[in-house]
């Protein structure tokens, strides 16, 4: 199945991705489902909602801090690199993720579309400016813009609509490719899961890349089982 992989992604000169967060699982970052994942020993609608942040913010804060201490502690690994290095040679390439780590910035990709947001920008709820603010931890909790409104996280919560012009841009991607690869995504969480069968019915190829099988793994192409970090550098080696 490798090989057939290697020879599409090698053929297509349109590629989108899909990445979700067993893309970051062996940089050390936790995943949300599955035995250690991080919906087990927490409730998303006590830390993940607007209701949430209004009830509590510093406990929603707390929780985004010890998130954002976790992962500026990490590394890409040599998926990330992989798909940085499949950029460079593809003439149309985009990456569409739902990771809000910015482990792909760090490896080297360009074009990203942050779908759910990115943990490193902060909006203010009274003036609605963003601004990037990398401390970890953070100096106060919860943060406070200059204007002196309470600043949240620049994430997308359940319940809450995605950033428009990116989500476009990702429908367009997955729309327009000749190979969309899925990788590290339990494909469960809407509207991003629906692009894979929007890229099928577009007349991509889809390959999944997965430890394990997944609600979309019936419609791919391909699926390739094994961790991303090991998957990704075989299937792009030689494209
Ligand atoms: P999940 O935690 O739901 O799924 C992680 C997927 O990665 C699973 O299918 C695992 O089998 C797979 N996996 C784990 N380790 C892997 C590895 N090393 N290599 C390859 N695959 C691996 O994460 P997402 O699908 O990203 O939303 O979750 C979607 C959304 O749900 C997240 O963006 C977040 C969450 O609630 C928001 O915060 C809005």
């Amino acid at each position: 199945m490798l090989p057939q992989a290697r020879q599409w992604l090698r053929d297509a000169r349109v590629v989108a991705v899909l990445t979700g967060a067993g893309m970051s699982a062996e940089s050390g970052v936790p995943t949300f489902r599955g035995p250690e994942g991080l919906w087990k020993q927490f409730r998303p609608e006590e830390l993940a909602t607007p209701e949430a942040f209004a009830r509590d913010p510093l406990l929603v804060w707390e929780w985004y801090d010890w998130r954002r201490r976790t992962i500026a502690a990490v590394t890409p690994h040599a998926g990330h690199l992989a798909l940085a290095a499949l950029e460079k040679v593809k003439e149309d390439f985009a990456l569409i993720t739902q990771n809000v780590d910015g482990l792909h910035d760090a490896a080297g990709s360009r074009n990203v579309l942050k779908v759910h947001g990115d943990i490193w920008r902060l909006r203010c709820t009274r003036c609605r400016r963003e601004w990037t603010c990398r401390d970890a931890p953070l100096a106060s909790l919860p943060p406070r813009c200059d204007c002196g409104g309470l600043a949240r996280p620049g994430v997308v919560w359940f319940g809450e609509s995605l950033p428009r012009d990116v989500w476009a841009k990702a429908e367009e991607a997955a729309e327009r490719c000749e190979v969309l690869l899925v990788a590290g995504t339990s494909a469960v969480v809407y509207p991003a899961a629906g692009l894979v069968p929007l890229a099928k019915r577009a007349g991509a190829r889809v390959i999944e890349i997965n430890r394990e099988q997944t609600p979309v793994s019936a419609v791919c192409d391909a699926s390739l089982r094994g961790p991303a970090g090991e998957v990704l550098p075989a299937l792009i080696a030689e494209v």
